[in-house]
C-alpha cells in the first residue's frame, strides 16, 4: 500500500450501507518500480502528469474506430486509461492498433495529454486525459474470450466463468472481492499480531477431526491401506498447543468436508482459527468483539456496536425457531399449546399428547389468494411439515378452514398469545418441537423477504451463549454434540443424564448466519472420557482414534477455549455477494468439482497400484 486507507471506490460494489463515508480514492497499487514495461501505473495517469511521458502496460479493455484515430482503453490492477493512436504521430504502433483485439497485451509509451472538454470522461478516474501514443508493443495476443469481460453483469453462465477463472477474475466486481478478502485477513492478522496471538501452521495430512462431516481421505503409499485424513479444521491441534504453553494462538487455516457445496458451503474453506489458555467463555467474547468491530472497520462494513447482544440458545429457538436468529425482523414464534390443552382437534391433540408442541407466528395484516396459502402449505411440507394452518383473524375468530374444529374459546385464546388483530394472517405448525422450530423458523425468514420486512440497512450482530452440550439424535439412537467433543460442560458432567449439561459454547451470528463458532474445551482427560463415554464412543474406540488427545491431557493442560471463523462468509457478507463462490479465487461446483483443473480426475493404473488401491467401479469425470 502506498497510498491513503481503502474506502468508497474500493468497495463501490457494496450496498452504500455497508459503505464508509466518500473520501479519497483508495489506492491499491503496487508500488512501482519503473523497467521496460511501464513506468506508470494505467490508473494512475491522471491530471498532474500532462505533459510529460508515461509508459503503460496492460490489457487491451475496449477499442474503437475513429475516423482514422483509433482508441484504446488500456486495464491494469489499478484501473483504465485511454491511448490514442494517430496515423501521423504513432508511426508503426498505428498499424499495431489496427490489428488489436479485445484482452490482448500490450505496452504503450507516449505524452499524457489533456483531453477537450467535449471528450472528458466523468465515469473514469483518468478521464481529464489520455496517452498520445508514439510507439507500443504487442506483448502477448489472446483469443477471443468466451465471454466478455468489459460491462460483464452476470450474464455469462458460472461453469463459463469457473472454467475460465483467470478471465473471470478480470472483471472489476471479482478483483474487488479478493482485494477485501485480503483486506479482511490483513485486518485480522494485524489485530491478533498485536494481542499477542502467534501464527502457528498445523497438519493438513493428519487424522480425523470430528466437526460431523464426512472427511477427505489421502492414501498413504509408504503404509499400505492406511490413509490420513484432511482436516476438518485444526481443533485438535490447536488444543495440543495450549497444552504446550502457547496460550495465544490462531491460523488462517484451509479446512475440508466432505459434504455437498451450498451458497454458504464448499467442500474446502477458510478458517480463522483462535485458541487461548487461562481464559473463560467471557474472555474469548471479550477479545474477539474487539477483533470482529477492528476488521469490520478496516473492511468498510458496518459499525458494530460493543458489547454485542448476547441470547441463550433456548430463548432463540423458543423465539425465533434456529441458533441462528435474524434480528433484524419480528414475526417471532409462539408457544400455543397452552390454548390447545383439552382440545378437540385432533391433529392437534394427536401431536400435544404425544409430547410435541403447536407453535405458530403473526405474520401481519396480509391479503393472501387461496393460491399462494396452498403454496405456504407445499412450502411447509417441503421443509418437512405434515401440515400447514393458516387463518386470518375475523372478529374475535378465524376465517380458516380450521375455524370449525377449534372451539370459539380456544379461538380466542390463540388470536391473544398470537396478538393477533383483525386481519392478520396467522400459520401454526404441530409436531415435535425440533420440527415445529425449523419449519417456523424458515417460514419466518421466507415471509419477511416475502414481504420486504428487512431493513436493508440495519446490521445485527449477536452472541448465541448457554448452548445444550447434546441433543438427541433418535434417527441414529445416540446423543450427539451441538458443538463437537472437546466442548466443556458447565460445572461438573453427570453421564446418566448427558441431555441436561449446558455448554461453554458460543457462536456469533449476523443478520441470520452463523460467521464463527466456539467454546471452552475440557481440559481434563477423566471429563473427556465421560463425554466420549456419553456419545457412544467406548474407552477402546476413544483411546484408538483420540488417545493423543487423552494423553496429553494427562500432562497439565491449562483452561484453554477459542473459536473459528468461515472467512468466505465474512467476505461474502462484507461485499454482498449471492453465495461464497464469489470470493473465493478458485471455488468449485456444487458437486465438488474444480473446472478449471478437471479435478477430481481418474488416475494411472500404476499411481493405484502404487498405494495397493483397486478401484471397483469409477464414475465418469462430468458434473
Ligand atoms: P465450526 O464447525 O462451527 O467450528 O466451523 C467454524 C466456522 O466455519 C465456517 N464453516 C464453513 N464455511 C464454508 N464452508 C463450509 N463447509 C463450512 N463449515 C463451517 C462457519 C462456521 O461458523 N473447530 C471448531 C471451532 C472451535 O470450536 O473453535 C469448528 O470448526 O462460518
Ligand atoms: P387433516 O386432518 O390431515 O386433513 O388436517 C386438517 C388440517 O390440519 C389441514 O389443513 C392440514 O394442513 C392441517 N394439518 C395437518 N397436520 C398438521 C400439522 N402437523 N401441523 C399443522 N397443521 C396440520
Amino acid at each position: 500500500m502506498n497510498g491513503p486507507e481503502s474506502d468508497d471506490v474500493l468497495y463501490g460494489h457494496l450496498p452504500p450501507s455497508n459503505r464508509k463515508t466518500a473520501g479519497a480514492p483508495p489506492d491499491t497499487s503496487p508500488a512501482l518500480r519503473a523497467n521496460r514495461y511501464r513506468d506508470a501505473w494505467c490508473g494512475q495517469v491522471l491530471g498532474d502528469r500532462v505533459d510529460s511521458e508515461a509508459r503503460v502496460a496492460g490489457w487491451v479493455h475496449r477499442r474503437r474506430d475513429h475516423g482514422g484515430l483509433i482508441f484504446i482503453d488500456l486495464r491494469d490492477r489499478t484501473g483504465l486509461v485511454q491511448l490514442v493512436f494517430h496515423p501521423d504521430s504513432s508511426g508503426d504502433a498505428f498499424e499495431l492498433a489496427h490489428g488489436l483485439r479485445a484482452e490482448d497485451v500490450l505496452t504503450a509509451a507516449g505524452t499524457v495529454v489533456r483531453r477537450s472538454a467535449e471528450t472528458v470522461n466523468p465515469e473514469l478516474p483518468t478521464g481529464e486525459v489520455e496517452l498520445k501514443v508514439a510507439g507500443a508493443e504487442l506483448l502477448a495476443g489472446a483469443e477471443t474470450p468466451p465471454f466478455q469481460i468489459e460491462g460483464f453483469s452476470g450474464e455469462a453462465g458460472e461453469d463459463a466463468r469457473l472454467r475460465h477463472r483467470y478471465l473471470d477474475l478480470r472483471r472489476e466486481p471479482m478483483r474487488q472481492a479478493l482485494v477485501l478478502r485480503h483486506r479482511v485477513t490483513a485486518a485480522m492478522r494485524e489485530f491478533l499480531d498485536g494481542e499477542g496471538f502467534l501464527d502457528v501452521e498445523t497438519p493438513v495430512l493428519t487424522r480425523s477431526t470430528p466437526e460431523g462431516a464426512r472427511d477427505f481421505l489421502v492414501p498413504s503409499r509408504l503404509q499400505r491401506g492406511s490413509f490420513y485424513a484432511l482436516p476438518q479444521s485444526p481443533q485438535l491441534f490447536k488444543q495440543l498447543l495450549m497444552v504446550a504453553g502457547f496460550e495465544r494462538y490462531y491460523q488462517v487455516a484451509r479446512c475440508f468436508r466432505d459434504e455437498s457445496t451450498r451458497a454458504d458451503r464448499q467442500a474446502e474453506f477458510t478458517q480463522l482459527d483462535i485458541e487461548m489458555s487461562f481464559v473463560g467463555v467471557d474472555d474469548v467474547i471479550e477479545v474477539n468483539e474487539r477483533l470482529l468491530a477492528h476488521v469490520f472497520e478496516r473492511a468498510g462494513g458496518p459499525a458494530i456496536e460493543l458489547p454485542m447482544q448476547r441470547l441463550s440458545y433456548d430463548e432463540a429457538m423458543d423465539r425465533f425457531g434456529t441458533d441462528r436468529p435474524d434480528l433484524r425482523f419480528g414475526l417471532e414464534l409462539v408457544d400455543l399449546g397452552d390454548a390447545l390443552r383439552g382440545t378437540e382437534f385432533k391433529v392437534f391433540r394427536s401431536v400435544l399428547e404425544s409430547g410435541g408442541a403447536v407453535r405458530g407466528l403473526n405474520a401481519g395484516r396480509r391479503e393472501m389468494p387461496r393460491s399462494e396459502l396452498d403454496g405456504l402449505i407445499s412450502r411447509a411440507q417441503e421443509l418437512g411439515a405434515k401440515g400447514l394452518v393458516w387463518a386470518f383473524r375475523e372478529g374475535e375468530g378465524w376465517r380458516s378452514p380450521t375455524a370449525k374444529f377449534l372451539s370459539d374459546e380456544e379461538l380466542g385464546d390463540l388470536n391473544r398469545r398470537l396478538g393477533a388483530e383483525e386481519g392478520d394472517l396467522l400459520l401454526l405448525v404441530a409436531d415435535q418441537r425440533r420440527v415445529t422450530d425449523a419449519i417456523l423458523g424458515q417460514l419466518r425468514v421466507d415471509l419477511a423477504e416475502r414481504f420486504g420486512l428487512i431493513p436493508g440497512d440495519e446490521h445485527r450482530l449477536a452472541w448465541i451463549v448457554d448452548w445444550p452440550l447434546m441433543e438427541w439424535n433418535a434417527d441414529e439412537r445416540r446423543w450427539d454434540s451441538l458443538h463437537h467433543p472437546f466442548t466443556a460442560p458447565v460445572g461438573e458432567f453427570d453421564p446418566d443424564n448427558p441431555g441436561e449439561a449446558r455448554a461453554l459454547a458460543y457462536d456469533v451470528v449476523w443478520n441470520g448466519q452463523e460467521l464463527g463458532g466456539g467454546s471452552i474445551r475440557i481440559n481434563r482427560a477423566d471429563v473427556q472420557q465421560a463425554v466420549f463415554g456419553a456419545l457412544g464412543i467406548d474407552a477402546e474406540q476413544a483411546e484408538a482414534r483420540f488417545g493423543f488427545l487423552l494423553e496429553a491431557l494427562r500432562y497439565g493442560a491449562p483452561p484453554h477455549g477459542g473459536i473459528a471463523y468461515g472467512i468466505d462468509r465474512v467476505v461474502q457478507r462484507l461485499c454482498g455477494a449471492e453465495t461464497i463462490r464469489d470470493v473465493i479465487a478458485f471455488p468449485k461446483t456444487a458437486s465438488g468439482f474444480d473446472l478449471l483443473t478437471g479435478a477430481p480426475a481418474p488416475v494411472e493404473e500404476v499411481q493405484l497400484k502404487d498405494l495397493g488401491i483397486s478401484v471397483h467401479q469409477r464414475r465418469l469425470a462430468g458434473h
